[in-house]
């Protein structure tokens, strides 16, 4: 709201006026900014009717920066005229004056001065007569109070071609009185409470009307964490490839799935308190697939499907034991179980979900994470398939140099890490985890023989980190994440080019 002084001042102006007046020539009058009326008009015109304006455009006649000089020191030709003695002055000496040439030329066509050039030493300029008007400078006054219109056009056009004026076209209000006009303000009501309806005094009231053309405030909305939406780009490019979603949705998994099916011995340390967290309510699980359950059981203590198995006695307490699943790989396994108890199809499935070790926690390591996972059944699958599958995998990430690393995993053979060549970083990063999955592990669930499944793995935070520059995974994940950075964090158009 304009300061109310200058409202009530323009009011008086309206009212006094028939026809109207000019917001432009009420700022001169007032000596002040044209923008001050033009927001008092604006203050004016929310109050509702009590004024109405109509914007036009004016021609308007401004000084230029010469103009304005010439307006404080006189023009170039008296100035001339005025430094010029009884006695005269050598032409030479007045050239060396900046306004000296134009301003004699000027003067010398205004008759003010003559030039004696047989004068001894030299052209000599004398003034011809008593005194001068300066009218350039009288005109420009009369410009500069905002009185132009008492100038004749063929003079201000004459001021224009010797660059002192200009001609600006300004917008300004034409302001006559509205319907409710009135020279006082009353303020009006923004808002209808409970005890304006309690005392009825609403009734009284003016209330200021709804501005529907105001520039509205961007409503808050929901925001993608990173992690969410580069889970969504991985998805995709599963869904690209024919992939099937598997459900992840069970934290809590019993040894048995996500250790035993996957032929991981019970003493391995994996299992230990140190690097699993257990449950301790309900502490173990009881419903498993018997027959299964005793395959298992053979294979890790007697061997079977030509292998020796790992010879010790094999625990169904063990087994029992509820923990937080460590991998999503207890998934695949319940997967692949499922597959073996129909007639066998190939299948392609994929999963992206949440996973828990018990870490040291550090700048990169949490106590949980998610994983990718990708899983392949079919008859005759090698290690070149994986290597096929793994590079296409990867392409569709803009990922194209990979390289393969023996590794070890209990339930796979051979073994593999995925590095890839990070442009950034100039060097080999690992980026998965990958292998064939051990007959062990497949024919005790009833898969055919001659049916290989390849797997691989990657963490979800790794490549979200490296896209967006988190260094800390505290900055990404749990209480310290700044929500600004989920605010902020754009739409991912583009697959990761490297991680
Ligand atoms: N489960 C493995 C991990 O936790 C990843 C993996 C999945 C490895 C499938 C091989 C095959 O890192």
């Amino acid at each position: 709201m304009a300061d109310t002084g200058v409202l009530e001042t323009l009011l008086q102006r309206v009212e006094k006026v028939d026809d109207g007046v000019d917001s432009l020539d009420v700022a001169t009058s007032l000596g002040v900014d044209h923008q001050v009326i033009v927001g008092a008009v604006k203050s004016l015109q929310a109050l509702g009717d009590v004024i109405s304006a109509e914007l036009r455009s004016s021609k308007h006649w401004e000084l230029t920066e010469e103009g304005t000089e010439i307006a404080e020191q006189g023009s170039h030709e008296s100035r001339v005229f005025s430094c010029i003695p009884l006695e005269g002055l050598a032409q030479s000496e007045l050239m060396k004056l900046p306004f000296g040439k134009i301003g004699f030329s000027k003067a010398m066509s205004n008759k003010w001065i003559r030039v004696d050039k047989a004068h001894e030493g030299g052209p000599r300029i004398f003034r011809t007569v008593e005194s001068i008007e300066d009218q350039v400078r009288e005109k420009l006054f009369l410009v500069q109070k905002g009185n132009s219109t008492q100038l004749e056009e063929k003079e201000k056009n004459e001021l224009k071609k010797r660059k002192l004026l200009s001609e600006v076209t300004v917008k300004s209000y034409w302001i006559t009185k509205g319907n409710s006009f009135s020279t006082t303000i009353t303020k009006q009501e923004t808002e209808l409470t409970p005890e304006m309806i309690a005392s009825g005094n609403w009734k009284e009231k003016k209330f200021k009307p709804y501005n529907f053309e105001a520039m509205g405030v961007a409503p808050d909305c929901g925001h993608l964490h990173p992690l969410m939406k580069v889970r969504t780009q991985f998805r995709q490019i599963f869904l690209e490839m024919g992939f099937t979603e598997m459900p992840t949705n069970n934290f809590i998994e019993s040894s048995f799935w996500n250790f035993d099916s996957l032929f991981q011995p019970q003493q391995h340390p994996a299992r230990d308190q140190h690097d699993t967290f257990f449950l301790s309510d309900p502490a173990h699980a009881h419903q498993f697939p018997q027959d299964y359950l005793e395959r298992v059981k053979k294979v890790h203590s007697e061997g079977g499907y030509g292998s020796q198995g790992y010879k010790y006695d094999w625990k169904i307490e063990e087994a029992q034991k509820n923990i937080l699943r460590t991998h999503t790989t207890a998934v695949s396994a319940r997967m692949l179980y499922k597959l073996a108890q129909q007639k066998f199809t190939p299948v392609k499935y994929f999963s992206i979900d949440r996973v828990f070790r018990n870490e040291t926690l550090d700048a990169t390591h949490l106590a949980e994470f998610h994983q990718i996972e990708g899983v392949v059944a079919d008859y005759g699958l090698t290690l070149g398939d994986l290597m096929g599958v793994l590079h296409q995998f990867f392409t569709k990430l803009g990922i194209t140099k990979l390289r393969f690393k023996p590794a070890y995993n209990p339930y796979t053979e051979p073994s593999m890490e995925v590095f890839s060549y990070h442009e950034g970083l100039k060097k080999w990063v690992e980026v998965g985890n990958s292998g064939v999955f051990r007959p062990e592990m497949l024919l005790p669930m009833g898969l055919p023989e001659g049916v290989s499944v390849i797997a691989w793995g990657l963490s979800l935070e790794r490549p979200t980190m490296i896209k967006y520059g988190i260094n800390n995974i505290r900055e990404l994940v749990g209480h310290k994440v700044n929500l600004q950075m989920v605010y902020d964090s754009p739409i991912c158009r583009n697959p990761p080019t490297h991680f």
